[in-house]
């Protein structure tokens, strides 16, 4: 069984650079969604954030959510995220 990922509102930062604002996507169950953008605009920050390693980065999470099928990850640690079914493949 598949769950939809569905990201809301999703704000992002290192220190006082914010990296991403106010980011909402939804990936369906079952389903591909390609994130397109230049050098920077965030796409890395973005699956750090899913997959809960950010802080490795001093990255912090300053708003919105992050829920796979009715969990919610967000700031979940990265093992957890993991054995929930979200993990990057590199
Ligand atoms: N470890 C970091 N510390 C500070 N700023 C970072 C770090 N990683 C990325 N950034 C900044 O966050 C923004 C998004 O970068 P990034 O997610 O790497 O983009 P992409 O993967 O799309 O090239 C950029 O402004 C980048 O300079
Ligand atoms: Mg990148």
């Amino acid at each position: 069984m598949s769950n939809s990922l569905k990201i809301d509102g999703l704000s992002v930062s290192y220190g006082p650079i914010p990296a991403l604002r106010n980011i909402s996507i939804e990936v369906p169950a079952g389903g591909f969604v390609s994130v397109l953008g230049s050098n920077g605009a965030g796409k890395t920050t973005l699956v750090r954030t899913i997959t809960g390693v950010l802080y490795l980065q001093k990255g912090k999470c300053t708003s919105g959510s992050i829920k796979f099928g009715d969990q919610e990850i967000t700031k979940q640690k990265s093992r957890t995220i993991v054995k929930s079914g979200v993990a990057q493949v590199p």
